[in-house]
């Protein structure tokens, strides 16, 4: 690192041969290798070879986000009776908002990192501790993520975080991925479902209005699969704002919490499948639609407008200044817990 802190890259495989590489530097996933339906491994997430790729100008490749993933209107909350004020670091449409916990994120830090294996599963162990203030936010708080390589071809990731005053957390992992291998066309061809009902609109700022809105009758009815390129340039006010799939569904559940099906995604050529599991309440659906075909990533392969996807598991983007929607603060005394998995199949 330009500090001359060095940057650690470590190798988890799974018995049946999937292969990820995990730098501590943004607890970012570089690599991850799945067979396709003849069994040919490829990598299906997008990344850069070289450390000096993963610039301050990296779209989150691969990175866990916080402290609070995902926007923050106007760059405020008010917590406990303070007015917080935070980087307004994006500006969708124009508006200036804070994304994903501002100018130096959880993307953007070095990480403790350590090998861990349980069971015969194989995994990495990331902490880091954010410090009172940094980013505009209170308290001082240690966030641990597991990533586990299981031998059902599961990717599952869990979060733990304590903190030492109140304070809103919302962490997620922002891979792209795309099924045909990363840097190999788009993803419109991608099938997705969502198992959601309802969806958060959003205003210009792609801050929640704090409507809980219904899927049924729209482009953004994800319940039975469809094609991503088949309706995203639907004319709907919605797609127009967020210039394409980039927003946050409210996932059916029968008990908060729960871990249960979220996403599936499916590429018929190379059968690949991945199915999401969590126990958060939301996800977002990103497609990928600031990629703008500048940014040229492994192995020389340029990123194309839409060349990616995100499944971002999370709670509801600006929930510090949304009463209705479930809470995001972590206060002292209490441990944040969530899981998600990423299942690799193919059909
Ligand atoms: C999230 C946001 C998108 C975009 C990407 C990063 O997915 O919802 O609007 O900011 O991160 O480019």
């Amino acid at each position: 690192m330009p500090d001359q802190r060095v940057v650690q890259l470590y190798t988890v495989t799974n018995a049946n041969g999937l292969k990820m590489d995990v730098t501590n530097y943004g607890a970012i996933i570089v690599r991850l290798y799945v067979p396709d339906r003849d069994g040919k491994l490829d990598d299906i997430v997008l990344g850069f070879d070289e450390f000096s790729g993963y610039t301050p100008d990296s779209p989150y490749l691969g990175a866990v986000v916080g402290r609070y993933g995902n926007r923050i209107a106007d760059g405020k909350f008010t917590l406990d009776g303070k007015t917080y004020t935070l980087a307004k670091n994006n500006t969708p449409n124009g508006v200036p908002v804070h994304l994903h916990g501002g100018e130096v994120g959880f993307d953007k830090v070095l990480w403790n990192a350590e090998p861990v294996s349980k069971d015969g599963i194989h995994g990495v162990k990331l902490s880091y501790t954010a410090k009172d203030g940094e980013e505009g936010y209170p308290g001082n708080v240690t966030v641990t993520v597991h990533y586990w390589l299981t031998n059902e071809n599961e990717l599952k990731i869990t979060y733990a975080a304590t903190t030492d005053k109140a304070t809103p957390l919302n962490v997620t992992q922002h891979t792209y991925f795309n099924l045909s291998g990363a840097g190999v066309g788009t993803i419109l061809d991608h099938e997705v479902t969502l198992d959601a009902s309802h969806f958060t609109p959003t205003d210009k700022g792609l801050i929640p209005t704090g409507e809980i809105a219904p899927v049924e009758g729209t482009p953004f009815d994800f319940r039975k699969p469809h094609k991503i390129g088949a309706r995203i340039d639907a004319d709907h006010e919605q797609l127009k704002l967020g210039g394409g799939y980039d927003h946050n569904w409210v996932l059916d559940k029968k008990k908060p919490g729960e871990l249960s099906r979220a996403a599936v995604v499916y590429e018929a050529k190379t059968g690949r499948q991945i199915e999401v599991f969590t126990t958060e309440p939301g996800i977002q659906f990103y497609a990928g639609n600031f990629l703008d075909g500048t940014i040229k990533g492994k192995q020389g392969r340029i990123y194309l407008y839409r060349g990616g996807l995100c499944l971002e598991t999370q709670h509801f983007p600006d929930s510090p200044n949304q009463p209705n929607f479930p809470s995001t603060i972590l206060r002292p005394g209490k441990t944040y817990e969530s899981t998600t998995i990423y299942r690799f199949s193919t059909r």
